[in-house]
Parts: C-alpha cells; sequence; structure tokens
C-alpha cells in the first residue's frame, strides 16, 4: 500500500468494529475457525488448535510492518464484544489501483447483514483512504452466502473460474465479482 497512507483502522460500523486481533481473541477466534461450515469452501481449517495459534501469530506479527499490502482486521460486535470473524482489504495490484477482499464470520452471527456492513466499510475505505480504483473478490459457486454479500455491495459477477482452487482435495469452481470506484459512489447515493 501507498507509504505515504497512515493506519486507517479501527473502523466502527452501526453493528461492529473493526480493529486488529489481540492474542487474548484466541478462543473467539478458534470458536469459528474450527466450524466445518464456515471452513467449508475454505482453503483452510477447519482448524485444530495449533492451526489458530498460528493463524494468531501471523496476524500479530503483521501488525509490526507498516504498509502492509493486506490488512486483516478481527470483527468485533459492538452488541457482545465477541470476535466473530475477520475480514480483508488487500492492494495486490497497487500500479493499477485494484484491491481484493474477504471474509468470514462467526456462523451464529450469520444472516444478519453483519459481513455487508464489514464489507461496505472496507470499500468504503478503498475507494475513499486508498484511492482504489477496481475491487474485485472471489468465492466457490456453491458459496450463496458470500456471492450475495457481494451482490448487495453492489459488485457485479465478471466470470467463472474453472476449477480456481483446490479446496479440501477438491478442484473447485470459483465466481470472480468487482466494483468499480464509479459505481461504489452510485450506489452509495
Ligand atoms: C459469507 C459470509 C461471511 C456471509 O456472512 P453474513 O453475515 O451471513 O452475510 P450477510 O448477512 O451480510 O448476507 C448474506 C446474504 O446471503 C444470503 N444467504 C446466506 N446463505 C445463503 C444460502 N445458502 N443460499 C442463498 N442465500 C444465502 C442471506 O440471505 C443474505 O442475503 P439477504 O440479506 O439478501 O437475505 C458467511 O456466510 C461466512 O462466514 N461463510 C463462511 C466463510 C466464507 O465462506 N467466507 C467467504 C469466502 S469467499
Amino acid at each position: 500500500m501507498d507509504e505515504d497512507i497512515e493506519p486507517w483502522f479501527p473502523l466502527r460500523t452501526a453493528r461492529l468494529l473493526l480493529r486488529e486481533f489481540r492474542a487474548d481473541d484466541f478462543d473467539d477466534v478458534h470458536a469459528y475457525a474450527r466450524d466445518p461450515l464456515v471452513a467449508r469452501f475454505m482453503e483452510w481449517g477447519p482448524n485444530a488448535e495449533a492451526e489458530t495459534r498460528e493463524f494468531m501469530a501471523r496476524m500479530l506479527a503483521e501488525q509490526e510492518t507498516w504498509p502492509r499490502e493486506g490488512v486483516n482486521l478481527a470483527i468485533e460486535h459492538a452488541g457482545d464484544h465477541k470476535v466473530i470473524g475477520s475480514i480483508r482489504l488487500s492492494v495486490t495490484d497497487a500500479k493499477n489501483q485494484t484491491g481484493d477482499i474477504g471474509y468470514s464470520l462467526n456462523s451464529g452471527y450469520w444472516r444478519r447483514g453483519l459481513c455487508t456492513e464489514a464489507a461496505r466499510a472496507l470499500l468504503a475505505v478503498g475507494f475513499g483512504t486508498l484511492g482504489l480504483h477496481r475491487i474485485w473478490a472471489e468465492c466457490d459457486l456453491e458459496n450463496a452466502g458470500s456471492y450475495r454479500v457481494m451482490e448487495k455491495l453492489g459488485m457485479r459477477r465478471e466470470g467463472h473460474i474453472r476449477q480456481g482452487k483446490l479446496i479440501k482435495g477438491q478442484w473447485r469452481d470459483r465466481f470472480v465479482y468487482a466494483i468499480l470506484a464509479d459505481d461504489f459512489r452510485e450506489v452509495r447515493r
């Protein structure tokens, strides 16, 4: 990311606090990372404790660096102060002002619009503070929860990638979605 840009988090939304992970988030993180429902379409998981510890160590280690290509944030539910998921915004192609997002949430909190709320806040940072032109995301063809989030954000389905990821030993097709800065301004109006 641009060296002149200051850390743009934590972020508050109506029901969430998006902030850096802390060591004492382990139990909350492991609660969703060990859940087969959450891990179903992911390259990782369901996690053993050691895998969640490794994830936490990586999260804490990357907090020592700035700027970062990707920013991973804990999704803290303001109602009960639990960490209920994680969300990421990466700028992997700065020259073309292109970023991508990814997210996962504790299944006990699904279908309340919480992921959409968190992701919308990251799109606002991406197109606002970071000056991005395009933000994309991808998901498994069967991951309706994930592509519904993208559609609610105003992202458009741009493609279908055949066997783009090896997930739990199976080659899986992927949908690619994206939104441009102009689209985002339009949907916010
Ligand atoms: C993807 C995920 C983060 C969505 O979180 P969420 O907080 O439930 O998302 P939202 O409530 O903001 O929106 C989900 C939308 O998908 C819809 N949806 C969820 N599951 C669905 C399904 N199986 N079939 C059809 N629609 C579904 C919901 O109804 C909702 O749409 P609506 O508001 O129009 O009703 C969550 O399902 C998750 O963590 N999944 C596991 C990890 C994962 O797959 N991450 C994405 C990797 S690409």
